[in-house]
C-alpha cells in the first residue's frame, strides 16, 4: 500500500502493482503543509479522493477517517463515510480512538470496509507521548493486541499497524486473521505501507527511521526546473520545434 493523494500520480502509480492506494490524512503535511494531520478538511479528504479515484483502475482505493469527520463527530461517521465512498474510496481507515468501534460497527453495519490502525495513531499522538515507538511495554502491548482483535472482531477487513517493535508487529500479526499492514512495525506484517512522498524523497521535513527513499525527487525537481528557467532566461526555450510557426 502506498498514499497519493492526486490524478497524475494515480496515474503514474497506475502500473506500479500496488493493491491499495491510500488517501492519508498525511495530505495535512505533505500536501497543505500543515503540521497536524488534525487540521484536514473533509471537504479537502474529498476532493483528493475524487482525484485519486479518477486516476486509479487497478487497485483498491481507500481514504483515511479525517479527525474532524470522525473523532470529533462520531454520530456522524456514517455520514461522512458515505461521502467519502461516493468520491469514489472503496473503505476509509479509521484510527484507533476511544469510541473507534463504536464507528466501525456502524459503518460496517451499513457495508462500508473499514481499515482499522492502531499502534502510534497520529491524530492522537498527544495521548501517547508525542510520536514514539508504540508497545514498548508489556500493558501497552497487550493493549494493541486486544485492539486489534476487537477490530477484526467488528469486522474491519485489515489493519495499518505504525510504529512498534518488530516482535510486536509480528505478534499482532499472529493473533488475527485479517492482514496487517505495517509502517515501522517490521518485516513480519502481511503488507507494508509508506507515504508515497517519503518514498520517492519528496518530502523532507522529517525522515523516520523505517522509511526508504527508493530516489530524491526532490533534487531532481530542483535540478529539472532551474535547467527550465535557465533556458527560458538564455531564449534557449523555447525553440522553433516548439513554437507554431
Ligand atoms: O495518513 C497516512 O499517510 C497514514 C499512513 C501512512 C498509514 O495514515
Amino acid at each position: 500500500m502506498v498514499t497519493c493523494y492526486d490524478y497524475a500520480f494515480a496515474l503514474a502509480i497506475g502500473q506500479a502493482q500496488v493493491d491499495i492506494v491510500l488517501v492519508g490524512d498525511s495530505l495535512a503535511n505533505v500536501v497543505l503543509g500543515l503540521t497536524d494531520t488534525r487540521e484536514v478538511t473533509i471537504d479537502e479528504m474529498i476532493n483528493h479522493t475524487q482525484a485519486v479515484a479518477r486516476g486509479t483502475k487497478n487497485s483498491l482505493v481507500i481514504t483515511d477517517a479525517p479527525y474532524l469527520a470522525y473523532q470529533k463527530n462520531p454520530k456522524k461517521s456514517l455520514y461522512y463515510a458515505q461521502k467519502f465512498i461516493a468520491a469514489g474510496a472503496q473503505g476509509v481507515k479509521i484510527e484507533w480512538f476511544k469510541d473507534c468501534l463504536l464507528v466501525v460497527k456502524t459503518l460496517i453495519k451499513n457495508k462500508i470496509p473499514v481499515m482499522g490502525h492502531i499502534g502510534l495513531t497520529p491524530q492522537t499522538a498527544d495521548l501517547l507521548g508525542g510520536y514514539k515507538v508504540q508497545g514498548k511495554d508489556h500493558t501497552s502491548v497487550l493493549n494493541l493486541v486486544e485492539q486489534a482483535k476487537v477490530l477484526e472482531d467488528a469486522g474491519a477487513f485489515s489493519l495499518v499497524v505504525e510504529c512498534v517493535p518488530e516482535s510486536v508487529g509480528k505478534l499482532i500479526t499472529a493473533s488475527v486473521k485479517i492482514p496487517t499492514i505495517g509502517i515501522g512495525a517490521g518485516k513480519y506484517c502481511d503488507g507494508q505501507v509508506l507515504v508515497l512522498y517519503d518514498l520517492l524523497g519528496l518530502y523532507r521535513n522529517t525522515r523516520p527511521r523505517f522509511v526508504r527513499q527508493y530516489c530524491d525527487l526532490f533534487a531532481m525537481i530542483q535540478k529539472n526546473v532551474k535547467k527550465y528557467s535557465a533556458d527560458v532566461k538564455r531564449s534557449r526555450y523555447p525553440s522553433r520545434k516548439e513554437s507554431y510557426l
